[in-house]
């Protein structure tokens, strides 16, 4: 019987990698080969190198509403290049279609994207997605699976116009809503405004977590040079797909794979990139876990020396005036690379199998242009974020100082504490809410464990009667994210959450609290004796007892902020600190 054409191999490729199990490989080949034949291919198709090509499209995705053209674009260059393109499935998130929250499912999806790459037979895989969670999970999938990969983001969508004001998802929802809340609009107008927030498919076109998390990713060197920042309507976004399926191949020939691309350096030139775009602070959670699959931990007040010593360069909502488009237009990501200059570490190999210096390099000149300022002269001099840790903070938090009413930052106050999402949404707009303009809004059990999946909650918003007259800001401390299209001087990820048995879970309406965000601090100014007496009263801390399927998983296994938020099993020995 001729077997040589069915048989396994020591070190298989195409169709015969990740073989199904039957106890004999000749079998495996000569059954996967047939039922794949039923779809038309040939048996000089079937030898070629296989393409993988992470298919995140869903009715419920707007954001990704592009990826059926650009896997065809793909899948051109994939065949240019000699290669067979094959498209598969893994679940879609979309930040607005997620319940409880899109951080509840991204483990999911990670487990999801690793589990099908090393379950079919690819040489290399197309990470196709754009929406704020997809392009973390892709990359953590990737990176623990670890076959030559290559990310292709959906791309930001353009800006809208209202009244002859341009708008754009999602920190303009925010603004809208904010105005309508404290009857500045009315329904018509908001109306109106909904009609224009979103006006094309693809990403929020703010430095909103998906732009963010595209940049770092561009950055770290597993995207094609330019390819964080074109519009997900633009003919280029189909030319950067052709070319990123011919890389592919390329990849899959040269075994090039994530381990060898995202090293500490790597990491550490894309918590650069976060700093200097004034990005979103959940990238800086995406990032920490992206990083565990590869044994790299992020030390949160390495990142805050780090921002001590990096300015805000890029002038984007929410901390600036500009949307993404804009920023394509005035050369997406390289300007900004070139203004780093050596605060990055250019010798980082990326997926093109040149270094990121070579990259920089090889894109054209810089032009004048007002949305990436010199370095000289930056939009914040220094740090978009700070760390804080205090009595309030054992394990750190996160403020986005960049995007903060200044003369809030070092603030002390009275605490109206609200005890989790459903009391907030029952008394944030009662008219007997004991609130002031100089109270800080405290919002707990809203962490990991508590929501749980960690909403964006943490834009707690002002109470309406103070909306009312005209208080646009204040004080929020929470243990949730925040959307990072929101603004304003808010405290979020402090770890160990409330449900986790965190001090959070001790401050009553009342207490004070000071915020000194110079010295990196937030604390509760309650005595230690009063405190012991508040956590021996406290209720018992939820547990997995009665849950099941993957609320149990998740409950169970799910890791603080600090940590990424990854489930703990997923984490390889860290044997890397950065920066
Ligand atoms: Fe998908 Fe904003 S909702 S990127």
């Amino acid at each position: 019987m001729p077997q040589s054409k069915f048989k396994g191999m020591a070190d298989p490729t195409g169709m015969r990698r990740n073989l199904a199990n039957y106890g004999d490989a000749g079998f495996s080949v000569f059954l996967r080969k047939a039922f794949i034949k039923a779809m038309g291919y040939t048996d000089e198709a079937l030898d070629k190198p296989i393409i993988g090509i992470v298919d995140t499209n869903s009715g419920y995705n707007a954001c990704h509403r592009n990826v059926p053209d650009l896997i065809e674009a793909a899948s051109r260059g994939v065949m240019l290049a000699g290669g067979i393109p094959i498209p598969f499935p893994v679940i879609s998130i979309q930040e607005s279609f997620s319940n409880p929250t899109s951080m509840y499912l991204r483990n999911l999806m990670a487990l999801d994207v690793e589990e099908m790459i090393r379950a079919q037979p690819m040489d290399a895989v197309i990470l196709l997605g754009g929406c704020d969670k997809t392009v973390p999970a892709l990359m953590m999938g990737a990176a623990s699976a670890n076959i030559p990969a290559i990310m292709l983001v959906t791309g930001p969508m353009l800006a809208g116009s209202w009244r002859g004001e341009k708008l754009g998802a999602c920190t303009d929802c925010r603004r809208f809503w904010a105005r309508y809340r404290a009857g500045d609009i009315d329904e018509q107008q908001i109306d109106e405004v909904n009609s224009e927030l979103a006006p094309t498919i693809g990403t929020c076109g703010v430095m909103g977590t998906a732009s963010t998390m595209a940049l770092t990713v561009e950055a770290l060197g597993m995207m094609l040079p330019g390819g964080a920042a074109v519009p997900a309507v633009h003919a280029e976004r189909r030319r950067l797909a052709e070319l990123t399926g011919k890389r592919a191949v390329e990849m899959a020939a040269e075994r090039l794979t994530p381990d060898r691309i995202l090293t500490p350096a790597a990491y550490r030139n894309a918590l650069r990139v976060l700093l200097a775009v004034g990005g979103s602070t959940n990238a800086l959670i995406h990032l920490t876990a992206m990083a565990g699959r590869s044994g790299i931990a992020i030390d949160l007040d390495g990142f805050d020396a780090m921002g001590r010593e990096t300015p805000v360069l890029v002038d984007l909502k929410p901390t600036g005036q500009h949307y993404m488009e804009d920023l394509y237009k005035a050369g997406g990501l390289t300007p900004i690379l070139r203004q780093l200059g050596n605060l990055l570490d250019r010798s980082c190999l990326t997926v093109t199998g040149k270094t990121l210096g070579e990259n920089i390099d090889a894109m054209p000149p810089d032009w004048p242009q007002d949305v990436i300022r010199p370095i000289t002269e930056p939009v914040y001099r220094t740090g978009a974020m700070a760390v804080l840790r205090g009595s309030l903070a054992p394990d750190g938090a996160l403020i986005k100082q960049a995007a903060a009413t200044q003369s809030l930052l070092q603030h002390e106050g009275r605490a109206v504490v609200f005890d989790g999402l459903a009391d907030m949404a029952a008394r944030l707009d009662s008219r007997d809410l004991d609130v002031a303009p100089d109270d800080i809004l405290v919002l707990r059990n809203a962490g990991p464990k508590g929501a749980p999946g960690m909403p964006e909650a943490g834009y707690i918003p002002i109470p309406k009667k103070l909306a009312q007259a005209g208080v646009k800001d204040m004080v929020r401390i929470s243990d949730a994210r925040m959307s990072g299209t929101a603004y304003g001087t808010i405290v979020l990820h402090i770890a160990p959450e409330a449900a986790s048995g965190g001090p959070l879970a001790l401050v009553k309406t009342g207490d004070r609290i000071r915020l000194n965000t110079a010295g990196r601090r937030i604390d509760l100014l309650v005595d230690d004796a009063e405190l012991a007496k508040r956590r021996a009263t406290l209720p018992p801390l939820p547990s997995g007892e009665g849950r099941r399927g993957y609320d149990k998983l998740y409950f169970d296994t799910v890791t603080q902020a600090e940590r990424g938020c990854d489930f703990d099993f997923c984490i390889p020995e860290i044997v890397h600190r950065v920066p």
